[in-house]
């Protein structure tokens, strides 16, 4: 299948990515901070929980995989690249090995180029129709600064050797929510952080339309006095991504990174009341579409069901989001009108 196809079917109308590739450490704080027991046995039965939930696909049109997933099966020995396959819901997985803070670039760089190759080719053969690499920068980073331009030139890389094995690059340079700052100060290192991206993806003479950009949104930092309201983060958003992306990127997708999935929901509806836009923009959330079915499901199969019908309802109001049509009042258990 040819990356434009692929493209094409990850943007779809009306779907969405479910980011379900959290390391092993990650996972294992999200468990024990609800006292679910971290092992292996554990992980696997959430994560088929997600994928095993009837009708996900009506909201799903891809899932990012962990390495630990992409090589298991579902409960009745169906690999799970196949199962999701098999429900119209293209498997993804990330690729890049977590950051370390490098001293030579002044700050967090992602890891993983080496071997990466071998690791797509091998993604392949097990089913991968996308990849995604992520890297962060902290709200207020100098533009230009080393590790801003290294991590760009490492996504630009990446997204070379994803496409030269077939695969769509999902690139994420991060702008991360933790801190006091505003929506202004997001906006801003969002406009340059991307726009350092970009030109880094130009430099290798990368195909735009074959990648797609996994973006925050320019939000009030976690720990801001004055939350930006919706409609103030929309605004910022576009206006970031106008400026730094140019039309032919083949889709933008948002992550929620520590957002409330009301607050998530909400400003990606705030976002889709402006289009058009340039591109086709959907979600491509982990925790503001799992927290609450985390909550839910708290490590006993009884609350399966449950759990199941909280994801579905979820990906549901995600939908309604991503077409302009969520409102506050769509939350269950809403006192608003
Ligand atoms: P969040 O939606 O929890 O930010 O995760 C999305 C993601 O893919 C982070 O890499």
């Amino acid at each position: 299948m040819k990356a434009h196809d692929t493209v094409r079917h990850l943007m779809r109308q009306g779907k969405g990515i479910l980011a379900a590739d959290e390391s092993t450490k990650t996972i294992t704080e999200r468990f024990e901070a609800r006292g679910i027991s971290p092992t292996e046995a554990m992980r696997r039965a959430y994560r088929e929980l997600l994928m095993t939930t009837p009708g996900m696909e009506e909201y799903l049109s891809g899932v990012i995989l962990y390495d630990e997933t992409i090589r298991d099966t579902i409960a009745h020995g169906t690999p799970y690249p196949e199962y999701l396959f098999s429900r119209g819901v293209f498997p993804g997985i990330k690729v890049d090995l977590g950051m370390a803070h490098d001293p030579q670039f002044g700050g967090l760089v992602t890891l993983g180029l080496d071997g990466l190759r071998k690791r797509l080719v091998e993604y392949k053969a097990l089913g991968a129709r996308f990849t995604k690499w992520r890297a962060v920068a902290a709200v207020g980073t100098q533009p230009g600064a080393p590790h801003v331009r290294e991590n760009a030139s490492r996504l630009a890389v990446y997204a070379e050797e994803a496409l030269a094995e077939g695969m769509v690059p999902i690139v994420e340079p991060e702008v991360l929510m933790e801190g006091a700052h505003s929506a202004e100060d997001a906006e801003r290192t969002i406009t340059e952080t991307v726009a350092t991206v970009i030109d880094a993806l130009h430099a290798r003479d990368i195909d735009l339309s074959h990648v797609i950009l996994k973006t925050a949104m320019a939000v009030s930092g976690s720990n801001a006095s004055v939350r930006a309201t919706a409609s103030e983060v929309a605004d910022r958003t576009v206006r970031a991504l106008t400026s730094a992306v140019p039309e032919e990127m083949g889709g933008i997708v948002f992550l929620s990174g520590g957002q409330s999935p009301e607050e998530a929901t909400a400003n990606l509806n705030a976002i889709a009341r402006l289009e058009p836009l340039p591109w086709d923009i959907t979600f491509s959330f982990a925790r503001a579409l799992q927290e609450p079915v985390l909550d839910r499901w708290a490590g006993n199969p009884e609350n399966v069901d449950e759990a199941q019908s909280i994801f579905l309802e979820r990906l549901s109001l995600a939908r309604a989001a991503d077409a302009a049509g969520y409102s506050a009042s769509q939350e269950e258990g809403s006192l608003a009108p």
